[in-house]
């Protein structure tokens, strides 16, 4: 069975949406497989955004990703990784399509510095790739 991995970045724990956010992909029928609570490291981070190192915003997404505690999932079914990308929408909180979790939930301030709430997995391989970090 397919699985991906999930990650309830610092600003959806912060703002009390991890409820929200579960439960979108568990009425989706997906399966929750493993959950915990993370506190990532500059060094985890470096791993896990391994093709965004040397990018500009890569201070930034280190402070963004450091600021507090973040929700580690394991989720199976069938396409999820797919299916997961779709739920969590596209990148920027301001052109996500309604309905998905960062068209819905995630903020632009304007900044420079978006909250996005979520990441998820973006193929099989690197889903079985970050699962080995973060588990
Ligand atoms: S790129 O350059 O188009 O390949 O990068 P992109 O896929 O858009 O983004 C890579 C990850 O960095 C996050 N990101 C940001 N976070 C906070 N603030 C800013 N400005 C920012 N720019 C990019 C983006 O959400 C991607 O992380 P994940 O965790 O996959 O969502």
């Amino acid at each position: 069975m397919e699985r991906t991995l999930l990650l309830i970045k610092p600003d959806g724990v912060k703002r009390g949406l991890v409820g929200d956010v579960l439960t979108r992909i568990e009425r989706k029928g997906y399966s929750i497989v493993d959950l915990k609570m993370v506190t990532a490291t500059e060094e985890l981070l470096g791993e896990h955004y391994i093709e965004h190192r040397e990018k500009a915003f890569f201070p930034e997404l280190v402070e963004y990703m450091t600021a507090g505690p973040i929700v580690a999932a394991i989720l199976e079914g069938a396409r999820v990784v797919e299916a997961v990308r779709s739920l969590s929408g596209s990148t920027e909180p301001t052109v996500a399509a309604p309905g998905t979790i960062r068209g819905d939930l995630g903020r632009d301030w304007g900044t420079g510095q978006i909250e996005n709430i979520v990441h998820s997995s973006d193929s099989p391989e690197s889903a079985e790739r970050e699962i080995a970090l973060w588990f």
